[in-house]
């Protein structure tokens, strides 16, 4: 692991980490440990680390960097049709060095190039798909081209299969591996994405995680993924709109799963364990951010499963 510049990380003592999303909910839960008698440094009471995004802004990201070990986690598409720029290599680059973060992570990217985040969740034409080779070309070309220039390793980010055009191909399971193959990078196995894009590719969940190189996997994305119809009714609406877009390359109706970044149930804790029982993950990154109460109560029965104490480790 690289060392950081301001806070120290802690030392993995054979289990992974824990973080949690670097949240005004995540860091009011710290403070507020940190009161507690018989807490530790807040780093140590909930999580072991924090995971941030440029989508915070560099003042937000110092801040925090002054006070935990951070774990950065990119907003870039990989996909686009030309290489990444030098503004954009320095750009990622000077967010590794903000953050302080030992190893970093993208998207792995989409079917459609030049896509940022938000605009994958818009429908477009099925004519801007790109087929599988150029969009595999497109993302092993950009991401060792990234992972070259940086002084941190890669991992690359399994998405969920989002009902349109920019989510075809790049889910399934042989294009993720064929990817992490081409570009060197390993893997971030996000187990509600992988949730999701079984559901609808029509794979049992374990069968499509097993297909995926469990040996290159360093960090695992936990959130509850839910049915398109537990979901609010305004989302339910544009995704539907999204989904009849693809209609001829996929079927999708109320129960498929959408990723929601709800709260963990008792199917995504089983999934984990499952996991962790066929890969070592450096870290376990919590992706739920909504109220405080149930991401405490998350983080403490991952705590358990992983075995992690809420003393330092080293
Ligand atoms: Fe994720």
């Amino acid at each position: 692991m690289h060392a950081r510049a301001t806070t120290s990380w802690p030392c993995p003592d054979g289990r992974p980490l824990l973080g949690a999303n670097g949240t005004e909910a995540m860091t009011a839960l710290l403070a507020q440990d940190d009161g507690r008698p018989g807490a530790g440094h807040q780093a140590q009471a909930l999580v072991d680390y924090m995971k941030v995004g440029p989508f915070m802004g560099r003042e937000a990201i110092g801040a925090l960097a002054r006070e935990y070990p951070l774990l950065l986690h990119l907003d870039d598409t990989l996909s686009g049709d030309a290489p990444l720029s030098e503004e954009t290599l320095a750009r990622i680059e000077g967010w590794v060095r903000l953050s302080g973060t030992p190893w970093t992570s993208a998207h792995i990217g989409f079917a459609v190039a030049d896509v940022t985040l938000d605009q994958a969740l818009i429908s477009q034409p099925l004519s801007q798909v790109l087929g599988r080779e150029r969009a595999l070309g497109n993302i092993v070309r950009n991401a060792t081209q990234l992972a070259r220039r940086l002084p941190v390793p890669l991992l690359l980010e399994n998405l969920p299969l989002f009902p349109n055009a920019a989510h075809l191909l790049i889910c399934e399971p042989d294009f993720v591996s064929d990817a992490l193959e081409a570009t060197g990078c390993d893997l971030l196995l996000d187990l509600a994405h992988a949730q999701v894009s079984a559901d609808i590719l029509g794979y049992e969940v374990h069968d499509y995680i097993s297909r995926l190189p469990l040996n290159r996997v360093r960090e695992l994305h936990l959130s509850g993924p839910r049915p398109l119809g537990e979901i609010d009714p305004q989302r339910q609406a544009i995704i539907l709109d999204n989904a009849r877009t693809v209609a001829e390359h996929l079927s999708f109706d109320e129960e498929s799963l959408v990723d929601a970044h709800g709260s963990l149930r008792d199917v995504d804790y089983a999934l984990l364990e499952w996991t962790l029982a066929r890969t070592r993950p450096w870290a376990i990154s919590l992706e739920y951010f909504r109220d405080p109460d149930a991401l405490r109560s998350q983080l403490l029965r991952l705590a358990h499963i992983i075995g992690r104490s809420t003393t330092p480790a080293c």
